[in-house]
């Protein structure tokens, strides 16, 4: 189920404004990948470029080639809509759809997809995603309930369900934890180090440490200076970019010595 992602030499516009300069990299299948560096220096903006919402920015573009398990993502003839079905996205805040219930916001990506589904499967398919999303002793009895019911750490994990419902092949999260206690994000990263067992995961984070527990590679993303791009400095095994990177940049960032 899992794919690789290859990134050749890709740059990307906001309008005339250059946000990210000259990425080259590759993704593992059944790996976790973090993404870090300083704010603004285009690791969002990046992320949304790997499964096609970059473009819904108006004047936002791309030049370069993303391939998923060899297959150009910014081909004419690939559907932009198949795309974000097969790569999902967890964004920074929690953002079930606040009236809908439990179950049903598991199942809202699937429906979206026009999928038929009987009401058997669509039990099954809610139990599963919720099983694997770690929060299924939490709210069997209450998945009728709102999802906005659930406590900030729970909505991040529902989200997170309804990712995984749709069957996606990568999982892209920006900044999963940022809005959540020390206990909830803890549980997310568990559940990092389980999807990867399926999925192809990337995280942006800018703690240092939950990338060092939870990622096999790190990227380390800079910016130069003010309206510059932002530019991989580099990546590599994330033991390696943590003890010994080639880079000074990387050095001062990890160490706290940055700006
Ligand atoms: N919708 C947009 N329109 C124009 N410029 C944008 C837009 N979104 C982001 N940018 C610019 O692109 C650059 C990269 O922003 P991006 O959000 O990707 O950074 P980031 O590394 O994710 O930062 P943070 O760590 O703060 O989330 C910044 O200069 C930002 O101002
Ligand atoms: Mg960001």
């Amino acid at each position: 189920m899992a794919q690789r992602i290859d990134v050749k030499d890709l740059n990307i516009y906001y309008g005339d404004f250059r946000a990210v300069a000259d990425v080259e990299m590759s993704v593992e299948p059944r790996s976790v990948t973090a993404f870090i560096g300083p704010s603004g220096c285009g690791k969002s903006t990046f992320l949304r470029t790997l499964n096609r919402m970059h473009e819904v920015i108006p004047g936002a573009r791309v030049e370069g080639r993303v391939e998923i398990d060899g297959v150009d993502l910014y081909a004419p003839d690939v559907d932009p809509v198949a795309v974000r079905r097969q790569i999902g996205m967890v964004f920074q805040r929690p953002n079930p759809f606040p009236t809908m219930s439990i179950a049903d916001n598991v199942l809202a990506g699937v429906r979206l997809n026009n999928r038929r589904i009987s009401k058997g499967d669509a039990q099954d398919l809610v139990e599963q995603s919720l099983r694997g999303a770690n929060l299924w002793n939490e709210v069997k009895d209450r998945l009728d309930r709102p999802g906005s019911g659930l406590s900030g750490g729970q909505q991040q994990r529902l989200c997170i369900a309804r990712a995984i419902a749709v069957k996606p092949q990568v999982l892209l999260m920006d900044e999963p934890c940022s809005a959540l206690d020390p206990i909830s994000t803890l549980a997310i990263e568990d559940l990092i180090s389980e999807l990867k067992a399926d999925y192809t995961i990337v995280i942006v984070t800018h703690n240092m440490q939950q990338a060092a527990r939870v990622s096999d590679r790190t990227a380390f993303f800079n910016l130069a200076g003010q309206g510059q791009p932002g530019k991989l400095v580099e990546v590599d095994d994330t033991s390696v970019i943590f003890s010994a990177p080639r880079e000074q940049a990387t050095e001062d960032y990890i160490s706290g010595r940055f700006g």
